[in-house]
């Protein structure tokens, strides 16, 4: 049983969609009968899902029971749960509207996870695996383990708890552990309690069985002071229950053979379509028809986490260059300000979408000859991978699950039969710049490698098979 606040196809943010989705689907096909539980957004709310549970009242809390219902969906073999409580859910964002996030976040989603426990009773299934995801659902450890501990009902059952990104914390006031349901017994720092607030996640890592982040490189970065948000003591102190596992890439989604959502589609052994794709996006953003320019990709949550800060200076310098830049995203109105002031700047040189689509998207994959990946962090990153798919070089800062995926060329372009993409080490705009420099030369005066390297990324292939076989492997361990 998942437990997730995003499911690609209904509500989507980020990548934590992407894995919400596509692992149960990969479980599923290794044999394992799974179903996912996510909030009815508002928007879903019209969809034609039948209503399975018409009324289930949930104990939050001592004293409290909310009322709810559960509508039902069939995503080929992962069943799907939706908790409806229009209240909580049917509001503009998923986690904040123009005023910033909504200030009952913690109530709203610990409702999510504590419905996960009451749903199985409800249906009388017995999972072998809860599986939550991200702070969000990060109390299922502390339900199973408190409120649920004399329960026969789930006496085998075990908790998973994936950390998408360790950033984000479900930080709250101490005010709400009554409703919520935490015993103030257990707000002491070796638990939920951090610098006198309720921090969700950190208790998420000291109650569940085991604690996935989705690459083995974060998984180490999680255990370092500077890089692991504050929580390396807590993450070392649960280190024997830590395991990164990489996530995998939906290629039924993601493929430039099959997608549809590209005006051309093409292969590694015949890239005439690339080109017809580059031509198309440049044309539909209003770029020049420039055949022989490197056109730079970008989608992205517009956050700190992705680097933007240092980004956007050094993009200033590589428009020196004759290249082209196409960006989309959506977030921080600061960073929006400045890539507007970008585009503004060097018309017919770069474009930006502000927004959410992932038709765009895809076509940036397939459009592009470079894309750009500058994360401060990336727990695991799916854009990267999805770009060596597209033949789209990705430049990344070789950090987390970047550094696990990408293998970038070598300065002295040794290892040009392994090279999947370009890489940087530190954060600063001098490194970045270089680095965009050598990917200008690499285009305009080696196009052989870059023919070779944009030849090695297609090849790889990170399926969510793997992935899978690994999250089974790690279940089996805990029953
Ligand atoms: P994160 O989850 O940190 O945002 P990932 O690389 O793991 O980063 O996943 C991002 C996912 O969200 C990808 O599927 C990407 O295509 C999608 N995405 C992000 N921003 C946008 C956007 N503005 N429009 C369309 N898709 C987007
Ligand atoms: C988070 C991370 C991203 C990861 C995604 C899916 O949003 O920022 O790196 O790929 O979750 O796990």
């Amino acid at each position: 049983m998942h437990v997730a606040s995003e499911y690609e196809g209904l509500a989507k943010s980020g990548g934590l969609a992407d894995v919400a989705r596509a692992l149960p689907a990969a479980l599923a096909a290794l044999g394992c009968e799974v179903r996912v539980l996510v909030p009815c957004y508002g928007p879903l709310r019209d969809r034609d899902f039948d209503r399975l549970i018409p009324s289930l009242s949930v104990p939050l809390n001592l004293t409290e029971r909310f009322g709810c219902s559960i509508r039902v969906w069939q995503d080929g073999p992962v069943t799907v749960y939706l908790l409806e409580h229009n209240e909580f859910f049917d509001r503009p964002g998923l986690y904040d509207d123009a005023h910033g996030p909504y200030e009952d976040n913690p109530l709203r989603f610990s409702l999510l996870t504590k419905t996960a426990f009451e749903l199985c009773k409800a249906l009388d299934y017995r999972p072998d695996i809860l599986h939550s995801h991200d702070w969000q659902t990060a109390l299922a450890g502390y339900y199973r383990n408190v409120h649920y501990a004399n329960d026969p009902f789930f006496a085998d059952t075990r908790v998973v708890f994936n950390v998408h990104n360790g950033a984000y914390q479900g930080l709250c006031h101490a005010r709400w552990l009554g409703t919520i349901g935490i015993d103030p017994a257990h707000f002491t720092p070796e638990q939920f309690e951090d610098h006198g607030e309720i921090n969700l996640l950190k208790g998420g890592v000291a109650f569940s069985d085991a604690i996935v982040p989705v690459s083995p490189g974060y998984a180490s970065e999680l255990l370092e002071e500077k890089t692991s948000h504050g929580l390396w003591r807590q993450f070392r102190t649960h280190q024997s229950r830590l395991q990164g596992i990489l996530n995998g890439c939906d290629y039924r989604q993601w493929n430039p053979e099959t997608d549809r959502q590209i005006p051309a589609r093409y292969s590694a052994e015949d890239l005439s379509g690339k080109a017809r794709c580059k031509a198309s996006l440049q044309a539909s953003v209003g770029l020049a028809p420039e055949a022989q320019q490197p056109l730079f990709g970008l989608v992205s949550r517009l956050t700190d986490q992705k680097g933007f800060h240092y980004l956007i200076p050094a993009l200033h310098d590589l428009l020196q260059h004759p290249v082209q830049l196409v960006l989309l995203g959506s977030g921080d109105p600061h960073f929006v300000g400045q890539l507007r002031h970008l585009a503004e700047s060097h018309p017919g040189q770069v474009q930006f979408t502000e927004g959410y689509s992932d038709t765009l998207a895809h076509r940036i994959e397939a459009g592009s000859d470079f894309f750009l990946m500058p994360s401060l962090f990336e727990p695991c990153g799916l854009n990267q991978i999805y770009s060596m798919r597209y033949g789209t070089l990705p430049i990344v800062r070789l950090t987390g699950g970047l550094k696990d995926t990408v293998v970038p060329l070598r300065a002295d372009q040794s290892n040009a039969d392994e090279a999947t993409g370009l890489g940087f080490t530190n954060p600063v705009i001098g490194e970045l710049a270089a680095c965009l420099e050598s990917a200008v030369s690499l285009y305009q005066g080696q196009p052989d490698l870059y023919a070779q390297l944009q030849q090695n990324a297609m090849a790889q292939r990170f399926t969510w098979h793997r992935a899978a076989e690994d999250y089974l492997a790690l279940y089996q361990s805990l029953s």
